[in-house]
């Protein structure tokens, strides 16, 4: 597979404290994506150690040479999850 497939975003790239800060937004209920949101329920289970170790992980790694997203495509995505209201075009 050549780029990142679409509707995943790119984790690599992004600053530790920007993941902190959207894990814990989830945690609380500050950020959500229609259900299925995926991600509350993940980070939901990470504790504030996994928050930081994961966070310094994906910021401490090195882009890969192709970032660029992958065209579009039909195919189901292989989970579903749901989208942010600003990413699909509604009111926020
Ligand atoms: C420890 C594991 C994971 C971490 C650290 C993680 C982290 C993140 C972060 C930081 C974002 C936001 C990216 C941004 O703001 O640009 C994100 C988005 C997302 N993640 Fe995860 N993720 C994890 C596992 C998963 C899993 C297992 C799924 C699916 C079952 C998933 C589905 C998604 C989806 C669908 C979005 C986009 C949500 C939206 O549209 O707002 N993630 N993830």
């Amino acid at each position: 597979m050549t780029g990142v497939s679409p509707a995943v975003p790119g984790l690599l790239g992004l600053p530790r404290d920007y993941l902190v800060g959207q894990l814990g937004a989830w945690q609380t209920g500050l950020r959500q994506a229609f259900a299925p949101d995926c991600m509350a329920h993940v980070a939901k289970r990470l504790a504030p150690a996994d928050v930081a170790a994961v966070s310094s992980w994906l910021a401490a790694q090195p882009l890969p040479a192709d970032a660029h997203p992958a065209p579009p495509t039909r195919e189901p995505l292989p989970l579903k999850c749901g989208l942010s209201p600003q990413r699909s075009g509604g009111a926020r």
